[in-house]
């Protein structure tokens, strides 16, 4: 297969509809064709893309996971980690997230919330996860199917992330529809006409009112952590304040309902696996959870952006040229992955980077694999014969794999 420069343009949310979810076949000939590929999109569809002046896109896990560890070259902080064309504005408030800072900021930044995340912090909340997780299930069992995002999928990371961060659960609601608005900005049906400025303001002014709270009586919570926290003999600054409670009611919230919801579907796609995994539960779900996130991972993308002349497989990086790091290819490579288009709940080794690796290594991967173990354990024990009663129906976008409704029955 010949490749013209710009042929899938994977900033442009459509090309996501088109394929049902990432382009595999594409990745594939990549991988196998042009592993480090220049993509500039077409004269034509300059219109639709955000990033016009083009970017390597990453297929190789190889490749994949040494851009995210070199940080002092491949920077997060340059133009953000986002694949969107932004105003000098719009960058400068991006880069006072942690998932754009570098080091050696980034790891001061990152230290302040870290402890609220270890495995034993997680450990210790796990009873209060698995009681929410059976409350759950148990407000829908009687009623023999349901919406399966909102009714299971959203609720526990939605109720967590309010927990952790010391949001009142009564506000849960609206920290779902905000963060709907935002990541949710390229599918009309979930931003339902909110502008995403709009409803970032209204974010900014509940985390102004939640800080003054926090500052009058200090908790254990994360957004209390960041109100008393100094970097460097200074105080978290107001934006950085605000960017964080952003990245939280986010990346807590749409990654793991997501995930949740992958799973299912995934199990309901491959009845056999699904069988095996209802014969032996505990054997099989730590495995089935690892194998769901390779072959659905939620986030399909970062990028970085070269700070220095680089080489990646021969290709001559430029000081300034963005990087696209795809998971879902990296999650399929086959130099790695043997049958690695196969969903096998029993794979050995699967070193798949769902929740990306180094420097930004997902703050919430302890969290997030507690949550589904929690919520799955228990639909597969108390609903086992669930099936699905419709076909998805999936989120327009070029960032999030995310899937709007899945009715089941059982
Ligand atoms: C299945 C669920 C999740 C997935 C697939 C996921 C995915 C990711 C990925 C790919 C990154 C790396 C970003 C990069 O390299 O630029 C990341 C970072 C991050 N994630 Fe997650 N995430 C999940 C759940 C969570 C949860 C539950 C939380 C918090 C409660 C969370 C908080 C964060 C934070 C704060 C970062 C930034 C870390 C940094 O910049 O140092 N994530 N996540």
């Amino acid at each position: 297969m010949t490749l013209r420069p710009g042929d899938l343009d994977l900033a442009d949310p459509d090309v996501f509809v088109a394929h049902g979810g990432p382009p595999h076949d594409y990745f594939e000939m990549l991988r196998r064709e042009d592993p480090v590929h220049w993509a500039e999109p077409p004269p034509e569809q300059k219109t639709i893309s955000p990033v016009e002046r083009g970017y390597w896109v990453l297929t190789k896990r190889e490749d994949c996971v040494s851009v995210s560890r070199t940080p002092k070259v491949f920077s997060s902080h340059r133009e953000g980690p986002f694949l969107w064309q932004m105003d000098d504005a719009g960058l400068a408030g991006v880069q006072t997230q942690l998932l754009a800072k570098d080091p050696p900021e980034h790891v001061k930044y990152r230290r302040l919330v870290q402890r609220g995340f270890t495995p034993k912090m997680v450990k210790g909340i796990e009873p209060v996860i698995r009681k929410h997780a059976r409350e759950i299930v148990a407000e829908v069992a009687g009623r023999g199917g349901c919406e399966f995002v909102t009714d299971l999928a959203m609720e526990l990371p939605l109720t967590l992330i309010c927990e952790l961060a010391g949001i009142p659960l009564e506000d849960r609601q609206k920290i779902f529809d905000w963060s709907n608005h935002l990541v949710g900005a390229d599918d009309p049906e979930m931003s339902q006409g909110a502008n995403p400025m709009e409803s970032s303001a209204q974010m900014w002014l509940y985390c102004n009112e939640l800080a003054a709270q926090k500052k009058e009586s200090p908790d254990d919570t994360l957004i209390s952590k960041y109100v008393h926290g100094e970097v460097d003999g200074e105080k978290i600054t107001e934006v950085e304040l605000n960017n964080f409670f952003v990245l939280l009611s986010v990346a807590g919230n749409e990654t793991t309902r997501n995930a949740t919801t992958h799973f299912m579907r995934l199990m309901f796609e491959n009845p056999d696996q699904y069988e095996l995994l209802k014969s032996d539960v505990d054997r099989y779900l730590p495995g089935a959870i690892e194998e769901a996130l390779r072959f659905s991972p939620p986030v399909m993308q970062f990028t970085r952006t070269a700070v220095e002349d680089a080489e990646i497989r021969g290709r001559k990086i430029k000081a300034g040229d963005k990087l696209y790091i795809s998971y879902p290819s990296a999650n399929r490579d086959e130099e790695v992955f043997p049958e690695s288009m196969t969903f096998d709940i029993t794979r050995e080794k699967n070193d798949h980077i769902s929740f990306g690796i180094g420097e930004h290594f997902c703050l919430g991967a302890n969290l997030a694999r507690m949550q589904l173990d929690a919520i799955l354990r228990e639909v597969l024990t108390v609903l086992p014969t669930m099936t699905l009663a419709a076909p998805p129906r999936f989120q327009r976008s070029h960032f999030i794999a995310g899937v709007k409704e899945m009715k089941v029955r059982w």
